[in-house]
């Protein structure tokens, strides 16, 4: 098949972008979103042409560097699928599609469809670890882990902070992001000691990096490729509450009976 792309060039990250349109032809359908700009790039560097340049690593859905908007879709809009393993089966012969880069002030363009993501580098520093004593590895079952707790933990661990409910969000809020990597650690024994100060730490380098709030829009949650939920940004947002409370709160003092009022105090 034969599709018509108009793809965001732009040289750097200080230069002006616009759309480019391009043909790209003899599309297999069982070449994946990443072979077919590929087979284009091919074109272009034979016609001497600078290739269109856009991230990628794994190719398998596991690295989170692929990404941009197809039709203003963040990967593309299949459900659970990066643009790496997006398929071109799922297009029709003489398709027009548009490709642009993740539109959020915190991920700047750096070239075409590439964005700088480090903000979500940023805020994994902030807390997106535990502290664990070294030496030899601890028996497998030295510390019990419920099963929902195991399995909340694993699911919170699948984002692969690709970037799309960024781009998806009209907040460019980054909150499922974060929320999935406080949830992973939060959710396990290992993370109890920091839990709090995590928490606080990784919402305050959200806030810093510019990211919006969320609404509830619920547009990150449907073009996640992993699928996490919504439901892990209300889990931070209650251990954020439960951490401030806790760093605010004056520690209870019980009054002796010698520092009561006495009943001529109150008689003054
Ligand atoms: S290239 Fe690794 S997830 Fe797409």
């Amino acid at each position: 098949m034969n599709l018509t792309l108009k793809v965001w060039r732009q040289q750097s990250a200080d230069a002006a972008g616009s759309f480019v349109s391009y043909q790209a032809k003899d599309v297999t359908p069982d070449m994946s979103f990443l072979e077919m700009l590929d087979s284009l790039n091919e074109d272009l560097i034979s016609q001497k042409e600078p290739p269109i340049a856009f991230d990628h690593d794994c190719r398998e859905g596991i690295c989170g560097s692929c990404g941009f908007l197809i039709n203003g879709v963040a990967h593309g809009g299949q459900r659970g699928t990066t643009v790496c393993q997006l398929a071109m089966r799922f297009f029709k012969d003489g398709d027009t599609l548009t490709l642009e880069p993740w539109r959020a002030r915190a991920f700047p363009v750096i070239r075409d469809l590439v964005v700088n993501r480090s903000a979500f580098d940023r805020i994994i520093q902030a807390g997106g670890f535990i502290s664990a004593p070294t030496g030899s590895a601890p028996d497998a079952n030295s510390i019990l882990i419920r099963k929902e707790d195991s399995d909340t933990a694993m699911d919170a661990a699948a984002c692969i902070g690709c970037g799309a409910c960024v781009a998806a969000c009209p907040n460019a809020s980054a909150m499922l992001f974060t929320s999935a990597k406080i949830t992973h650690l939060n959710s396990l024994p290992q993370g109890q000691p920091q839990r709090d100060q995590r928490t606080l730490s990784m919402v305050v380098a959200m806030r810093n990096e510019l990211f919006g709030s969320c609404t509830n829009h619920g547009e990150c949650e449907a073009v996640c490729p992993k699928r996490i939920p919504m439901e892990f940004i209300g889990k931070m947002n209650r251990d954020l509450i439960r951490s401030v409370w806790r760093r605010h709160r004056e520690p209870l003092v019980i009054p002796s009976v010698a520092q009561l009022p006495s009943a001529d105090d109150s008689n003054e």
